[in-house]
């Protein structure tokens, strides 16, 4: 009998990642992956291990209870990792509601459906979530897992309050839980409306480099691949109701990021040095703009021996290489919807 694990926005970026990752490494697990299939979702992200025969895709949404409790009453899953959301934080300042509805509403229809149909006792509850939630920093410190909540845009403040009921349903249900705070991921399938893709695909395709304000904002990025790695320790290793913070100790400022972005793409596509440089375009800032992020990860690379294992260096170059490889992908993604989110954000920003 293998166990069932359900996997929720199994076709976004990390998702993804982390559906290919426990598929191709539990083959004693069946995967089931459950997504609305948004904007961010994308079946071509999984088209390498949609055929295994642990894998399983349902379309559906995580707030339609009844869709939910037939899933969770047929499937009795031993583990829920819960990483279905609306992501981006400049769609939350465009739409605060979509985003109470799936990260609220929607995490909150999970926990009452795991409460019902699973053994509370051994089945984990896994919320995967972000350290935007902490707010934002000074020039000095990090995040570790005491800071206090502080969250300063709609999409942190519904990632927060998802994390407050995933710890409510432990204390007061004693649901089996384990929460993750993550720093900004980078990596292949990254959905061109974050910066680093963002800032790939239009150094591609010769459009303006949109760097908000003044480009000082820091961001410590780490390597999705890692992140999945990390989420597998934390599911099987971390402890019951615990929060673990990650992070890849490694912070850039938006617009020394943006320039190696450039150099680095640059280099790739032999061009003269300095050629997508002149498409940097300073905008107005994002509203509410966090200044700075940086994660304290001792906590789990002390308790649960993980660390980061792709240099930024690797993790940045295999990344262009992925985009450069993948043109079709890229296409598929910047068609449609996205046409119209883009102008809309670049009216808002120039
Ligand atoms: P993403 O936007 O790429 O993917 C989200 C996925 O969820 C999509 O496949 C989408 O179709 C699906 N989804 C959205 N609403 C849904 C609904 N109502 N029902 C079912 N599926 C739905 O996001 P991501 O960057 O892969 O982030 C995944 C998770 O990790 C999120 O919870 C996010 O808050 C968290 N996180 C992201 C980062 C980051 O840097 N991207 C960092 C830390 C934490
Ligand atoms: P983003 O990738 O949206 O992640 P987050 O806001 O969740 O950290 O943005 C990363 C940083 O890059 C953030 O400081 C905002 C900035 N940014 C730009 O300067 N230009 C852009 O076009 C985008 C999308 C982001």
């Amino acid at each position: 009998m293998k166990k069932n694990i359900l996997i929720t926005g199994g076709a976004g970026f990390i998702g993804s990642h982390v559906v290919r990752h426990f598929v191709k490494k539990y083959s004693d697990y069946l995967i089931i992956n459950i997504d609305k299939l948004t904007y961010a979702g994308n079946l071509e992200n999984l088209n390498d291990i949609e055929n295994l025969p642990n894998y399983k895709f349902v379309k559906g949404d995580i707030c339609e209870n009844s869709l939910i409790q037939k899933l969770f009453s047929e499937y009795k899953f031993e583990g829920v990792i819960h990483l279905a959301a609306e992501s981006h934080v400049d769609r939350s300042i465009l739409n605060p509601m979509e985003f109470v509805e799936t990260n609220v509403k929607g995490t909150v229809t999970l926990l009452n459906a795991f409460k019902q149909h699973c053994d509370i006792d051994k089945s984990v509850f896994y919320h995967i979530s972000t350290d935007e939630v902490y707010g934002e920093l000074g020039n000095e410190g990090k995040f570790t897992e005491t800071t206090p909540y502080s969250p300063n845009s709609p999409y942190s403040a519904s990632k927060a309050a998802s994390d407050h009921f995933v710890r409510a349903y432990h204390t007061t249900y004693k649901l089996n839980i384990r929460i993750s705070n993550c720093s900004n991921n980078y990596g292949p399938y990254h959905f061109p409306e974050k910066l680093i893709p963002l800032m790939i695909n239009n150094i591609l395709n010769n459009k303006p480099l949109p760097v908000y304000g003044k480009g000082e904002n820091v961001r410590d990025w780490l390597y999705v691949k890692d992140h999945a790695e990390a989420i597998d320790t934390v599911f099987h290793n971390g402890k019951n109701g615990e929060t673990y913070n990650i992070g890849g100790n490694n912070e850039w400022k938006n617009i020394e990021l943006v320039k190696l972005l450039c150099n680095l793409t640059d280099q790739k596509l032999g061009n003269s040095s300095d050629s997508s440089q002149r498409l940097i375009t300073y905008v107005n800032d994002r509203a509410g703009h966090d200044f700075r992020y940086a994660i304290d990860s001792s906590k789990i690379m002390r308790e649960l021996g993980w660390k980061p294992k792709v240099t930024f260096e690797q993790g940045l170059s295999e990344t262009i290489d992925w985009y450069l490889q993948n043109k079709k992908w890229l296409e598929n993604v910047t068609s449609g919807e996205y046409i119209s989110y883009y102008s809309k954000m670049y009216e808002k920003y120039s």
